[in-house]
């Protein structure tokens, strides 16, 4: 397997009411509202303050990202409304990190779990991925529910894993081997 993937077309994935569409100008505001959520900022790398350049930098990155087979990013849809954001990013010989984050209002009823399921097929089957890494800052259960939902292993707890905004902070990490989603 090459050190990118070729990219495909950016294709639209939906199980029932969710749908993994590409991100338009019309996401922008929500995508601004989404990344200044408290719990965004504390598990995620969003910048802070965070405003509308971010997201049209977010938006127009993601799609660059994609035409170089870095990142496959997909908008989360549910009730025909902008609802978060869920991307796999390539990490080489035929591995990714899935990487998601959700708006308040959305939460807590198993859009997510199905948006990452939607990813995770997809990436398995379409760019023929062996493995996907999870990674989240250590506490962030939400994210490991999700994680685990779809039927990653959560394998450590590593001291100073991840960097967020300049600082460097204890994570999980977890991996799923093709042929072991749960759907
Ligand atoms: C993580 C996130 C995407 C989850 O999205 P979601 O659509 O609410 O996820 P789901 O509804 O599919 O599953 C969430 C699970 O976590 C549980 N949960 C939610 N908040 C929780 C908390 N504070 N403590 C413990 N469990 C929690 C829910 O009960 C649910 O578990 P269940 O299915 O056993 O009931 C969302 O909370 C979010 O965007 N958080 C901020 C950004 C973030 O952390 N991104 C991930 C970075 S690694």
């Amino acid at each position: 397997m090459a050190d990118t993937w070729n990219p495909p077309e950016h294709p639209r994935l939906r199980d029932g009411d969710v749908l993994l569409r590409r991100h338009t100008a019309a996401d922008l505001d929500a995508i601004v509202e989404q990344a200044r959520d408290a719990d965004s900022v504390r598990f995620t790398t969003v910048p802070t303050p965070y405003g509308r350049a971010d997201a049209e930098g977010f938006v127009a990155g993601l799609g660059a990202a994609w035409e170089r087979g870095e990142v496959a990013g997909w908008a989360v849809e549910t009730g025909g409304r902008f609802a978060g954001s869920v991307d796999l990013r390539w990490r080489e010989a035929g591995w990714a990190e899935i990487g998601f984050g959700l708006a308040p209002w959305a939460r807590g009823r198993g859009v997510m779990t199905c948006a990452v399921r939607l990813a995770l097929a997809w990436g398995f089957s379409d760019l023929g991925l062996a493995g996907v890494h999870w990674q989240a800052v250590v506490g962030n259960t939400a994210s490991w529910r999700v994680a685990e939902k779809c039927g990653f292993r959560r394998e450590g707890e590593v001291r100073g894993l991840l960097v967020h905004r300049g600082e460097r902070l204890d994570g999980w990490i977890g991996s799923l081997l093709a042929g072991e989603l749960v759907r």
